[in-house]
Order: C-alpha cells, then sequence, then structure tokens
C-alpha cells in the first residue's frame, strides 16, 4: 500500500507503544494496534499486562468483561482467562477446552510508556526497544511532557514522513512555529546508521525568535539550532535537537520532539507525542508552553495527512510520484521500512 511496495502494511517484529503508563490502571481499555483489539490493564502487583481483547469463545469484547482478582472474565458466557492469556475456567463445564489462552503480548514499561511486541514472542527482547534516555526520556536530569494521545485518520507512514520532512514547517506551521519560516531554507543532508536516519539541518546565526527568548532568557543574540528529523524505527521519529549561541558557540540546552507512532489499522494512527529537554528543567512554565503549542501545530499536521489519506483512499488516479532533494531522506526511509517487512516476510 502506497507509499510502501510491500503487501504487508506494518513490521510485527517491533515494539510499539500502546499507551502511556498513566492510562492503564485495574480498569480494562481496549487499543486497537495494527489491526488487533489489544486489551490492557495493571495486575494487583502493578504490571501492565497485554492481551487480545476478543473472547475466543463467540467474539466478546473483553473490555467489557470484569475482572476477578488479576484474571479477566468475559462479559457474555464468563469463560475466565489469566493475566497471561490462559483460559483459567469454563463455567458451564469442568476443565477448559483446548486452544483456548488469549494471545498474549510482551509488555516492557518504561519511561512513562507501556510498549507491546506485536510479532513473535521468542524475538521480543527489550534490548530492540530504543535508546530513550539518549533523548531525555525517563531520567531525572530532563524534563518531559507527555502530550495527550491523537487518532489520526491516516496510514501510519503518511505521518512518518511528515516528521522526515521537515521543509513542510515553512508553510503549514508558517504562523505557529516561531522562526519556522526559516526552516526551508536551510541546507540539507542525510546521515545514515545501522540505528537511524537522520534529515540533518544545521540552522546557523539564525534570529533569536520569541520562543528562544522565552527558552533562554537574555538570550537576544543569533543562535545556530539544529533541526533534526531522525528516524529510529518505525515507531518512533525524534525532531528538535541542539541549540548553542552562535558568536561564542556555548550550548544552550537541547530540545527534543519525540513523535511515538503506533498503527491502529492500515489507514488509521495513534500518535503520542513527548517533549523533552535538558534545560530550565524546574520550570513548568516550558513544559505548558509545549503542550499548548502542540495543540496549535499537530492539527495541521493532521488536517494535511488525513487530507491525503482520503484523496488516497479515492478512486482517482494518482500522478507519477515526483520528489525533491528534500526527499532524500525519508525515501531512505520507505526503503529501509521496506527492507524490515520484506526480512520479515521471508523468515515467516
Ligand atoms: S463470548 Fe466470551 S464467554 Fe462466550
Ligand atoms: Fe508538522
Amino acid at each position: 500500500m502506497y507509499p510502501l511496495t510491500t503487501t504487508q502494511h506494518y513490521p510485527r517484529n517491533q515494539w510499539w507503544v500502546a499507551a502511556y503508563s498513566a492510562e492503564v490502571g485495574e480498569a480494562l481499555m481496549m487499543r486497537e494496534i495494527l489491526g488487533e483489539r489489544v486489551l490492557l490493564y495493571r495486575t494487583q502487583a502493578g504490571e501492565a499486562v497485554a492481551m487480545s481483547a476478543i473472547c475466543p469463545h463467540r467474539a466478546y469484547p473483553l473490555e467489557q468483561g470484569q475482572r476477578v482478582g488479576d484474571a479477566v472474565q468475559c462479559g457474555y458466557h464468563g469463560f475466565t482467562f489469566g493475566p497471561d492469556g490462559t483460559c483459567l475456567r469454563v463455567p458451564s463445564q469442568p476443565g477448559v477446552p483446548q486452544k483456548s489462552s488469549l494471545r498474549r503480548y510482551p509488555v516492557v514499561e518504561t519511561a512513562g510508556l507501556v510498549w507491546v511486541w506485536t510479532g513473535d514472542v521468542d524475538m521480543a527482547s527489550s534490548a530492540q526497544l530504543p535508546d530513550l534516555a539518549a533523548m531525555g526520556l525517563g531520567r531525572d536530569d530532563w524534563a518531559v511532557e507527555q502530550h495527550a494521545l491523537v487518532t489520526i485518520n491516516a496510514r501510519y507512514t503518511l505521518l512518518i514522513e511528515n516528521l522526515l520532512d521537515l521543509s513542510h514547517v515553512s508553510f503549514i506551521h508558517a504562523t505557529t512555529i516561531p522562526g519556522g519560516e526559516m526552516v526551508a531554507s536551510i541546507p540539507v543532508s542525510v546521515e545514515e546508521t545501522a540505528q537511524s536516519i537522520t534529515v540533518v539541518r544545521k540552522g546557523q546565526n539564525l534570529p533569536a525568535n520569541p520562543l528562544i527568548k522565552v527558552q533562554f532568557p537574555g538570550q537576544e543574540d543569533p543562535v545556530n539550532q539544529d533541526f533534526d528529523a531522525e528516524y529510529i524505527s518505525p515507531a518512533l521519529v525524534r525532531t528538535g535537537g541542539a541549540m548553542s549561541d552562535a558568536a561564542s558557540g556555548r550550548p544552550l540546552g537541547t530540545q527534543n520532539y519525540i513523535h511515538l507512532i503506533t498503527p491502529a489499522s492500515p489507514t488509521r494512527v495513534h500518535y503520542f507525542v513527548n517533549t523533552a529537554r535538558d534545560f530550565a528543567v524546574n520550570n513548568p512554565a516550558l513544559g505548558q508552553m509545549q503542550i499548548a503549542m502542540g495543540t496549535k501545530i499537530q492539527p495541521e499536521d493532521i488536517a494535511a495527512i488525513e487530507a491525503i489519506e482520503l484523496v488516497l483512499q479515492s478512486d482517482a488516479t494518482l500522478p507519477t510520484e515526483i520528489s525533491a532533494r528534500v526527499d532524500n531522506g525519508a525515501l531512505k526511509v520507505r526503503r529501509r521500512l521496506e527492507m524490515q517487512i520484506k526480512s520479515e516476510q521471508a523468515t515467516a
């Protein structure tokens, strides 16, 4: 499916953010992930668990069932499942039918995020999680804001490509991102490693815009500012970067935007944004400002990619796609993502 040439929409041997930690409690909740209905809750010991939310008896939605201790009882005929998905009880008979367990998803909880592994259970390893601390998540010396989850009516690849092509900042965010009008004119390069593909823009000698002046009181002189767009996996893109005083080179600080991306279905995507900074970490006003900016900026991106999704879903014949030089990074990401999906299919 466009923009990928693979028949499978997403890689499955992958950690994805299922929820913020604060969302998952004793109550049962369901979240659609990669087209599957996933039941999430927390055991009495506080451990987050994830398993199929569809009762294998007659497909009743288990999030509408009830907790019995750490187990879940289906609301229709009372089949009961343990937190590992095992069917423990069928009220109408002794014993349980064969193959009555629910699919279980491996879970790791870190940095206030509940990650689930959607692929081969034997391949799940927390070593495959991204290095969140390097971006400022889950550590005391950075300030982090978790922005409200938004579910977008567009395929996840459109969101990834939106984040990798920051030349759009000068257009759809011209009035909402201070200094955004500069971004499209900064020279672009692409850095590729085994871990990531980064579209690099090193802004030089930029006038201190109103946001910089709030973040770094007293900074009236021009700054150097990195506008990175780093693809780490289909589940995580980091934008933002380091800022310094242009004349002296004195570091000011780093502001990262951590975009956590979880396909809900082939044409919908969950979008969790975390902002993280290593300066003024005890100034909550800066965090509130990031949240307020996000509520203005995000709808602009969402409107754009939902509009594209509608075009893609229409019967219109698409023109032959053309790309600009700034799209090189996004095109490399497409190929890397396709390779990830194809290598899974080859070993399946
Ligand atoms: S549908 Fe769940 S017990 Fe029958
Ligand atoms: Fe944007």
